[in-house]
């Protein structure tokens, strides 16, 4: 497998609301000599993202927008330009993006989310599973297009579900797999 070097690595952005421990995770896997991607900027739609962090600490571009309106999607477009982003990956993003937002980076933003797709779509996934009885839960890595965790799925990780999970245990094993999934997706989708 040919090494890729700093140059010729695929130019990312991350985007983040919260804690950003996938966030982590990918900044982690993009050091290696393996990974196609570099991390070039976080980006976030709240200033109180502790994932922001990760920015101070691995000296990468950090941006925080509101993403209320279209004047600040494209804001960050040009932003995302600017810096020559050529891969957008949703980490723990909760905001929904527009389809003009979405068409500009077509085929080239990810999302990992915490079920297994295309069961529960949008929020509260844990306690959803949990309800219904579902032996396995899960996350899953996939291609964002414009209708809500609905695009085309690169990989999945089953998790069993336990007798006495609470929505917060399950979630906690779930993440601890969504570290592995992120990078083995890009792997998937980018190694050359
Ligand atoms: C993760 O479980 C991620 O799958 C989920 O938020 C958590 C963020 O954790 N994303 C969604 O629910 C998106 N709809 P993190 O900030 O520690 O990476």
């Amino acid at each position: 497998m040919a090494l890729l070097t700093g140059s010729n690595k695929i130019k990312t952005a991350v985007f983040i609301s919260g804690t950003g421990s996938n966030l982590k995770s990918l900044i982690q896997f993009s050091k290696l000599k393996k990974s196609p991607i570099i991390i070039e900027m976080i980006i976030s739609n709240n200033a109180k993202s502790k994932g922001l962090e990760y920015a101070n600490i691995y000296k990468i571009k950090k941006r925080v927008f509101d993403f209320k309106n279209s004047l600040s999607e494209k804001k960050i477009i040009y932003q995302l330009k600017q810096n020559n982003i050529n891969l957008i990956c949703l980490a723990g993003f909760m905001k929904i993006l527009s389809k003009s937002f979405i068409k500009n980076f077509k085929g080239k933003i990810l999302n990992i989310h915490p079920s297994l797709l295309p069961k529960y779509k949008g929020l509260n996934t844990h306690e959803k599973a949990i309800k219904n009885k579902d032996k396995y839960s899960g996350c899953t890595v996939h291609f964002v297009n414009s209708r809500l965790d609905s695009g085309k799925i690169i990989n999945q990780k089953k998790v069993r579900i336990k007798k006495l999970d609470t929505p917060k245990t399950l979630a906690k094993r779930i993440l601890i797999q969504e570290h592995k999934l992120y990078p083995a997706a890009i792997m998937k989708v980018f190694s050359p």
